[in-house]
């Protein structure tokens, strides 16, 4: 028997629905239901409408009635989809280092950096990694973030990122979170592989590729295409192969340097993320595929450098998604709503496209057509603020925290009051 579950009154709801894939939105398209309710069935939206009428229908059904304290302003669940939270160990050091003049890169070249991370990874047994993600998955969680993209990337060696891979799906048992998996394998090439890149790629195409799909471990490639990770021309012949395979790519684009964003066209890509360095060539190149550009603030917070150029993405016609690219060494915060609050007030976006950018965007860029909107038939996954008004949660920056975190239909946080 269908189990159903009635949320409200609800002072504002804002259900993302009806609003373009791609370009610029104001916030006069978005569209805002009032004194509503939501009626679940399981872990799905049965019907979302008019409190009243709907409280009957709820009743009608024996459903369980879950009555919310007002004023109240109702969202889809935040969609982080650009995470490495998979990792040991502090890079704090390298913060310091930047922020006393040297460069990601200079950092990178002795040692440190990316590389300095994977040592200590390698270090760690599944599942104390296991538990970093749990941990840090749940406090994204309470922020409001129901559904978070996992990277590996610091095994850089096929048993080692197998265990990544295996501690993320391991965490995901044990987070109410949904962790989405890609496999990062080619992040930079490894310092302690006898051979050049296309080497290493080679093994990762015999070796780790086929136990990702026999295993279920990850459908998705990630690369970094930079200087001092992987050129365009190497990464290509290995990216093409995975695609063959019926992996879907995302890649690590124009972050120092461009050349990514157009591999990431040519071959398809789900998302194209960083684009700090993108110029106006890569933004026509973005804005004219089906690519979703993703800005990562966190990242440009991190290194203290520009962010990437949402606002003319979006005026080009681009769908801009935005991403924490919570990570230990260029993204440390992880805060995905101050992020994506911030990178509106600097790159002048409306709240519809900020909101756009981590909800049915950033669920685009994971293709994933069950969530980031709120409406019949998608999971039950959505955030509750205790406020009057939308344009409140952004322009607190992030220091509004979500009252209570819906999950597939039930309430994940806080934990003890349904
Ligand atoms: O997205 N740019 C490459 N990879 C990560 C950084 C990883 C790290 O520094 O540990 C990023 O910024
Ligand atoms: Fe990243």
């Amino acid at each position: 028997m269908s189990q159903y579950t009635f949320v409200g009154p609800i002072t504002q709801l804002l259900p993302m629905v009806g609003l373009p894939l791609k370009g610029a939105i104001s916030d006069g398209e978005l569209p805002v239901w009032e004194s509503c309710g939501i009626l679940l069935e399981g872990n799905r939206i049965f019907e979302i409408g008019d409190y009243r009428d709907l409280a009957k229908k709820a009743k009608d059904l024996k459903a369980k009635i879950v009555l919310l304290e007002s004023p109240c302003v109702v969202l889809p669940g935040w969609i982080d989809a650009h995470t490495h939270i998979c990792f040991e160990g502090s890079r704090a050091r390298d913060y310091a280092d930047r922020n006393s003049g040297a460069t990601y890169q200079e950092i990178a070249q002795r040692g440190g950096g990316i590389w300095d991370t994977v040592t200590q990874t390698r270090k760690a047994d599944q599942d104390t990694l296991a538990q970093g993600v749990v941990r840090r998955a749940n406090t994204h969680l309470l922020n409001g973030v129901t559904t978070i993209e996992v990277k590996s990337g610091y095994g850089l060696d096929v048993q080692e990122e197998l265990k990544m891979l295996r501690a993320i799906r391991e965490a995901d048992s044990r987070t109410p979170a949904d962790l989405i998996p890609t496999c990062l394998a080619a992040h930079i090439p490894p310092r302690d592989f006898p051979g050049g890149a296309s080497a290493y790629l080679d093994v990762l195409e015999q070796e780790l590729l086929p136990v990702l799909l026999r295993e279920n471990l990850s459908n998705r490639i990630d690369a970094f295409i930079e200087k001092g990770a992987f050129d365009p021309k190497t990464i290509l012949p290995y990216l093409k192969k995975a695609k063959e395979m019926g992996f879907q790519l995302t890649l690590h684009a124009d972050q120092f340097s461009t050349g990514g964003s157009e591999i990431a066209v040519a071959c398809e890509a789900l998302s194209a993320d960083h684009l700090e360095a993108s110029t106006e060539k890569e933004i026509q190149l973005l804005a004219g595929s089906s690519v979703i550009a993703m800005a990562l603030p966190g990242a440009s917070l991190g290194l203290g450098c520009a962010f990437a150029p949402a606002r003319k993405l979006l005026d080009a016609g681009g769908a801009v998604a935005i991403a924490s690219d919570h990570n230990p060494g260029s993204a440390p915060m992880g805060d995905l709503l101050t992020q994506a609050s911030i990178l509106g007030a600097f790159e002048k976006l409306s709240n519809a496209e900020i909101l756009a950018g981590i909800t049915f965007r950033a669920a685009a860029a994971l293709d994933k057509q069950d969530r980031g909107v709120l409406q019949k038939g998608f999971l039950g996954d959505f955030i509750i603020f205790s406020t009057t008004h939308y344009n409140e949660i952004l322009y607190h920056q992030g220091s509004l925290k979500p009252e209570s975190v819906w999950k597939n239909g039930k309430q994940v946080f806080p934990i003890n009051n349904q």
